[in-house]
């Protein structure tokens, strides 16, 4: 027997690739399939992981980050738990700029990472588990001045090239193998818009007939051109009322999907009852987003979704009440 070393050098390496799974048992009785990316299984229980490494791995190659200098980013948490990962990994000291209305086991886990966090209190009125976009505007504040005084790195994913090209290279291409490249549309609930934007290029141009819709809350469906009427909603990671993401492609965009809380919870709970499936409230939007789409725009098709962040990250809140 020959043996081959599989060990990778480090956990950065064990970023991505992760498995895509139809989700069966939710979608008995419908016509058509959803299949879905378990991007919980990242090695930070994120997609964003992807776009963690991808940031570094870009300004290490393009000079714009150097050895040692310290890497800032405002996050929802996510991201910050990649960068954390990433930057421990690769010797950065990693700040993580928070709002205190994400769920605080983010916070403890990018410490527990080797992260500093400094979390930005919300807008007086704002609650725990709503971050707005004026919630948002604050952590952005707090995030420039600290750039500033550090003279640090930040890695910017509502700007930089390499959240869209992490989904680009890499998420979209391996859903496509991995379904035989047979796949029909694509929905995606909204923070920055790498991920909708990076596998939509991917898809289109693999076909261009593949429909490709972003989600949104619903009442707050910003980037449909609606004037947003509750800003505050439970789906953490994005819908924050900004109709302006630089990385949003709008050419790739065929529709735009609103999704209540309350279907993203109870999908969330149906995703883990019924397909053994542990992931937060996003990925409850998105599924629920293709099962609509599955009554309607793509009856008989195939639709898939990213299932961006695991549950464990919610147990704070009444997601899993
Ligand atoms: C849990 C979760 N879902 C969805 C998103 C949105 O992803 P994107 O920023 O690629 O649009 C994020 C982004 O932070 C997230 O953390």
């Amino acid at each position: 027997m020959v043996f081959q070393v599989q060990a990778l050098p480090s956990v950065v390496e064990a970023i991505g690739e992760t498995p895509l799974v139809e989700l069966a048992r939710l979608t008995k009785g419908c016509q058509g399939r959803v299949l879905a990316k378990l991007e919980y299984l990242n090695p930070g229980f994120s997609k964003k992981d992807r776009i963690a490494k991808q940031m570094i791995e870009d300004a290490e190659a393009d000079g714009r980050l150097r050895p040692g200098q310290t890497v800032v980013e405002l996050t929802s948490g996510n991201t910050g738990t990649g960068l954390a990962i990433v930057c421990g990994v690769k010797g950065y000291p990693f700040v993580a700029v928070m709002s205190k209305g994400n769920s605080r086991e983010r916070a403890r886990m990018m410490s527990a990472l080797g992260a500093e966090v400094l979390l930005v209190d919300q807008l007086p009125g704002s609650k725990p588990g709503q971050v707005s976009g004026g919630d948002l505007e604050l952590v952005e504040q707090a995030t420039q001045r600290l750039v500033r005084e550090r003279k640090a790195f930040r890695a910017d994913q509502f700007r930089d090239a390499g959240n869209y090209r992490a989904h680009y290279l890499h998420t979209g291409p391996e859903i496509l193998r991995q379904a035989g490249g047979a796949i029909d549309a694509f929905c995606d609930f909204a923070g920055t818009g790498g991920s909708f934007a990076g596998c939509a290029a991917a898809f289109k141009e693999h076909d261009p007939a593949i429909r490709c819709f972003v989600v949104e809350p619903a009442q707050a469906a910003v980037l449909a051109g609606e004037a947003p009427v509750r800003p505050q909603h439970r789906i953490q990671g994005g819908g924050y009322s900004m109709a302006d993401l630089p990385l949003l492609r709008r050419e790739l965009v065929d529709g735009y999907l609103q999704i209540e809380d309350t279907e993203a919870v109870s999908m969330a709970r149906r995703l883990a009852r019924e397909e053994g499936v542990f992931a937060g409230f996003s990925s409850g939007a998105n599924v629920a987003a293709a099962l609509g789409l599955l009554e309607g725009a793509c009856r008989g098709k195939t639709v898939v979704v990213l299932l961006c962040d695991s549950g464990l990250k919610y147990l704070s809140t009444d997601l899993w009440l």
